[in-house]
């Protein structure tokens, strides 16, 4: 059996600008550098990790779905507090760093930009993502949280973002002139657009800024 069919996957090809590959390659350094990391893009890394965690309030025996594990470092802490990580990555170098530190969790290799290969009916007392969905435009994330809250989060469970995002455009503009040339075009939150977007669509959003370039999204379905 090879590495990639240790895992389930839903492997259809897409057209896209951040591939696997380029994950694949980031994999073996990705911890190094984020503990390392100050300034843009990282800067508060550990502080958004631990933020997304207080906003997710973890109990022992919560099945947790984390989207874009990476090297595990968010579904780690939620181990930690006796829950149950359920880990999505396209990147099969990370998911096997993530596996190394979480031989228990559920691992699968997949692309968010298609359907996820989770049976019908499975549901999550939580779902987090930390530093993921910045690959994502606007339309795109609104969309997969929607079907995320509705196909895969239990009533009354909390979809917590934590990534790379500035509360406006001048904020990012302030950034990006600092940056100068190495300033890498993405698609990082704008607060003040993102959140009237997802209220748009039905949601209850909380945004919590954590550094000048990072914060926490956490979002629920309206019920009533
Ligand atoms: C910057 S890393 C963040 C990893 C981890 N969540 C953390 O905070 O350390 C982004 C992760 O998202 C994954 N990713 C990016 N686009 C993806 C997609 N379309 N489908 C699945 N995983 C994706 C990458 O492979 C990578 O592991």
């Amino acid at each position: 059996m090879t590495c990639r069919s240790a895992f389930l996957t839903n492997s259809a090809v897409v057209s896209d600008l951040f591939p696997a590959k380029d994950f694949d390659h980031w994999a073996a350094t990705y911890d190094v550098q984020v503990a390392l990391a100050g300034g843009f893009p990282f800067e508060g890394y550990a502080a958004v990790l631990n933020k997304i965690l207080a906003e997710a309030d973890p109990r022992p025996g919560m099945r947790v779905l984390d989207l874009g594990t990476g090297t595990g470092n968010l579904a780690v802490k939620f181990a930690a507090a006796g829950c149950e990580p359920w880990c999505v990555d396209f990147s099969l170098l990370m998911l096997l760093q993530a596996k190394e530190k979480l031989p228990g969790a559920r691992c699968f290799l997949a692309n968010l930009h298609n359907p996820l290969p989770l049976s019908a009916g499975k549901r999550f007392d939580c779902i987090v993502s930390a530093y993921t969905f910045h690959h994502f435009d606007l339309a795109e994330k609104v969309e997969l949280v929607r079907g995320l809250l509705h196909r895969f989060l239990m009533r009354c469970g909390r979809l917590v973002i934590g990534d790379i995002a500035f509360a406006d455009r001048k904020a990012q503009e302030k950034t990006r002139e600092m940056l100068g040339e190495s300033w890498e075009e993405e698609f990082y939150w704008i607060a003040a657009d993102a959140v009237p977007a997802l209220q748009s669509a039905g949601l209850v959003v909380r945004y919590l800024p954590v550094s000048f370039c990072g914060g926490v999204f956490t979002i629920w379905e309206r019920l009533d």
